[in-house]
Parts: C-alpha cells; sequence; structure tokens
C-alpha cells in the first residue's frame, strides 16, 4: 500500500536508506534536511511503501525545482529495503511520483542528483542493482559526479601559500545574514538551482558564505556545508567567467576549509566537482576521490 510519509516514519526512513545505499553518509539530520526541512516540502510528492504487516520497506521523495534550462522534476531519494527489492516495488513509487513531475510542467526528471539539495550526487557507481534499476525504467546516463574529500590538518600551510596569490584588488570575506537577498539574487542570476544550499548555509552560525568582492562588486562565492550537516561539505562555488584562471576558486575553497576546520571538522567534503580541478585538488591540497556518482535523467519525450 502506498501512503504518504509522516514525520514520524523517519525513523524507519533512515534504516531503509542506510541499508539500500551503504556507501553513502546519511544522518536523521540529513535526512530531515532532504524531506520535511526541505524549501517547498509541502508541494513535494512522497511515499511510502508498506507490506501487510504495516511496516515502512520503502520510500520515495520528489519535487521540481527551476533550473537554468527551465522547470525540472527531481526524485531526491528511491529507496527499498535489501530484502524487498526486485519485487516491483521501486517502479510502483516511481509512477506516481514521475507523473507528480511532469503534471508540474518539468521538461526532464533527475534521478538521485537534485541540485539544490540533494542527498547524493548521483548513484554511487558500486550500486549495480540500482544502475540496473534506472536505467531498465527509462533513465539515461547524462554525467558523473566526483566527491573529494581533503584532511584538513594540511591547511595552514597550503592556505598561507596559495592566498598571496589572488591579486590586491580582491576581497574575500565572511557573508552577513543581511546580505541573504543580495546574495540570493545574484546567486540566482549565476548558478540557478543553487539558492537553497545558500540560504541553507547563510542560517548557520556563523554564516557558512564567503563572498570574493572587487570594488564592492560580487564576482565569486562559496557556500560551507549548504547541503548535507555534518560532513564538512564545501559548495557551491561560482566564479563569474571574467574572473576565472586568477586563484580565486581556491582561494574560497581554503576559506571554506579553514571555516570548517573552526567548526571542529579535521576533513572536509567537496561534492560534484568540477572536473577542472581534480588537478589543483590532488597535487595542492592531497585530495582523495571518494566517490563517483553517475547522473540520470528522463525527458518527458
Ligand atoms: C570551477 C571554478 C570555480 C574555478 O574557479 P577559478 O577562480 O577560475 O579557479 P582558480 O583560478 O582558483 O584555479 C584553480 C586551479 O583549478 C584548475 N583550473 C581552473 N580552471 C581551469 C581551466 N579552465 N582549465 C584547466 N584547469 C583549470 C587549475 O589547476 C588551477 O590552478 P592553476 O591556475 O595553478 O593551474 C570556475 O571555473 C567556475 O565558477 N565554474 C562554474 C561553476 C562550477 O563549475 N563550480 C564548481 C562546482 S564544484
Amino acid at each position: 500500500m502506498l501512503t504518504p510519509l509522516d514525520p514520524n516514519d523517519l525513523p524507519a526512513v533512515l534504516e531503509i536508506c542506510k541499508a539500500a545505499m551503504p556507501n553513502d553518509e546519511i544522518t536523521a539530520d540529513i535526512l530531515l534536511e532532504k524531506t520535511f526541512a526541505s524549501q517547498g516540502a509541502e508541494r513535494a510528492f512522497h511515499r511510502g511503501y508498506r507490506g501487510t504487516d504495516g511496516h515502512l520497506s520503502a520510500l520515495i521523495w520528489a519535487a521540481s525545482f527551476e533550473s537554468t534550462a527551465g522547470r525540472m522534476g527531481g526524485i531526491r531519494i528511491l529507496a527499498v529495503r535489501p530484502q524487498d527489492q526486485r519485487k516491483g516495488i521501486g517502479t510502483l513509487l516511481l509512477k506516481p511520483a514521475e507523473a507528480y513531475c511532469w503534471a508540474s510542467g518539468a521538461a526532464k526528471i533527475w534521478m538521485m542528483a537534485m541540485p539544490g539539495n540533494y542527498l547524493t550526487a548521483g548513484i554511487d557507481a558500486s550500486y549495480l542493482g540500482s544502475l540496473a534499476f534506472v536505467e531498465s525504467v527509462g533513465y539515461v546516463h547524462t554525467g558523473t559526479a566526483h566527491d573529494y574529500a581533503c584532511d584538513l590538518s594540511i591547511l595552514h600551510e597550503t592556505a598561507t601559500r596559495l592566498r598571496e596569490r589572488v591579486p590586491n584588488e580582491f576581497k574575500i570575506r565572511r557573508a552577513t545574514f543581511r546580505e541573504r537577498s543580495r546574495v540570493i539574487n545574484s546567486a540566482k542570476l549565476l548558478i540557478r538551482g543553487a539558492e537553497e544550499e545558500i540560504e541553507c548555509a547563510l542560517r548557520r552560525t556563523p554564516p557558512g558564505v564567503f563572498l570574493c568582492l572587487c570594488a564592492k562588486q560580487l564576482v565569486a562565492f562559496i557556500a560551507i556545508e549548504g547541503n548535507n550537516p555534518g560532513t564538512g561539505s564545501i559548495g557551491p562555488l561560482y566564479v563569474c567567467k571574467e574572473y576565472r584562471r586568477l586563484g580565486i576558486g581556491r582561494a574560497l575553497i581554503l576559506e571554506g576549509m579553514k571555516d570548517l576546520y573552526s567548526r571542529g571538522y579535521h576533513k572536509s567534503l567537496l561534492p560534484w566537482t568540477a572536473p577542472i580541478l581534480s588537478d589543483f585538488l590532488y597535487r595542492e591540497l592531497k585530495a582523495r576521490k571518494v566517490r563517483t556518482g553517475l547522473i540520470f535523467k528522463k525527458s518527458s519525450s
């Protein structure tokens, strides 16, 4: 039987997600951020599947969002308990969730990689069953997301050395919550879909957003823990086109890492990282690739 989820279901949802996605770090706080505490949660589509004994054994959470390419649908979470897989429950949950996304005007549906507030950046490349499932229900592999982890103990030496390379006219500083509208409006224009992460990061104490300004103009920003609280995540990061290759991106990453360190973290995570940064991450920050996620989408036509 399919029924809407209730906040009281979250402990059971956590158990299902941990069992179904064993390589992903999922906590109660993260799940709350993806579900009932997410922006527009009241308009999202969610269903749980209960067997005859009434126990929750699978769930789906879907929503629609505005991207640079128009309205999109996103399956943020789809998880079936391992012992209940291969019984048609995933397909049963997916059908009404997709109908909801198409009815909202979505041109495409993103699977397990919903920009703005994602549980995981794509499906972990080791989840062979999940990959076979999404292909069987019409999703197409469109990209690959790489997550990197950095040990923060190397930070002081590296930060001082690299910071000096940003030209003097650029000033990097922490954003204040009072600047919320300005920062969110700029982010919407520059990297649409990232607003929820920026809002989330701005609400942390102290705010987890750093800005790079040139003559008072906002030219770049980075959010710290905008997504997946407790994992030490860094991003989104954006540098306006005309200011790239000046070292601003790496200075912002380092600023974010310092911020995480001061919040008590020993490790930072850079999820869904731009491939052009991989050399810098390996070379200067001794980063390790900790996850490869495959991005799948389905088109309406
Ligand atoms: C990715 C991005 C943030 C980089 O910002 P940036 O300020 O141009 O980056 P930096 O100048 O600090 O470059 C740092 C390192 O990244 C690599 N790099 C950056 N741009 C590169 C490019 N176009 N080609 C090859 N390597 C590149 C280099 O290793 C560089 O170090 P180097 O200059 O010593 O060789 C920027 O291109 C951007 O905003 N892109 C769009 C949004 C995005 O993809 N965000 C990242 C999500 S994680």
